[in-house]
């Protein structure tokens, strides 16, 4: 699987990403904060040519995790990749009997919430207003 953990220089690539898809405005220093956090687990999809194609950030915290953002890029979407980012993720975390997962997301995002769905995540409340242009988050979470 080439996937592997997210280094500081990747953040160029891993910034053209989130440009492109214009889903969340982290700066690097967000990045770079996550990637040396100890609870953070940071991926990314790499081809052989070192180009990214996808990454994914989680939190840890005991038993039960978040996935704070996924995402793959624009010409890469529908190819399995968020699905190899959101396995490795599981995989990594140790993801076993009883643990959960946790994410947030924008109520109008329709293809994050299929992908969430497919993967056995299940709605269970929202926030209304919870983004800063008015958008209600809504919150899903995986059971194992
Ligand atoms: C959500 C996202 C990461 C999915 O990545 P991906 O690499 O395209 O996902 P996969 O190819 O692994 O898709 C797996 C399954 O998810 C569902 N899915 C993914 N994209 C979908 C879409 N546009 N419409 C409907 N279902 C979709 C399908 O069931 C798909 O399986 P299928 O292709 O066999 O039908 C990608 O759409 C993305 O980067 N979106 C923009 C960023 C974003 O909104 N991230 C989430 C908020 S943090």
């Amino acid at each position: 699987m080439p996937i592997r953990t997210m280094r500081t220089d990747d953040l160029p690539q891993v910034l053209g990403i989130q440009r492109e898809l214009a889903f969340q405005d982290w700066n690097e220093k967000q990045f770079t904060s996550e990637i040396n956090a100890s609870y953070a687990l940071c991926v990314v999809y790499e081809e052989a040519n070192g180009h990214i194609l996808g990454y994914a950030v989680f939190h840890l915290m005991g038993p039960d995790s978040e996935l704070l953002s996924i995402a793959t890029a624009a010409t890469a979407q529908r190819k399995g990749i968020g699905t190899e980012l959101l396995q490795a993720g599981l995989e990594r975390l140790d993801f076993a009997a009883g643990d959960k997962m946790f994410l947030e997301v924008r109520e109008g995002n329709a293809k994050a919430r299929a992908f969430y769905e497919r993967h056995g995540f299940k709605a269970y409340g929202n926030r209304e207003r919870y983004y800063s242009d008015g958008e209600t988050a809504i919150l899903y979470r995986k059971d194992q």
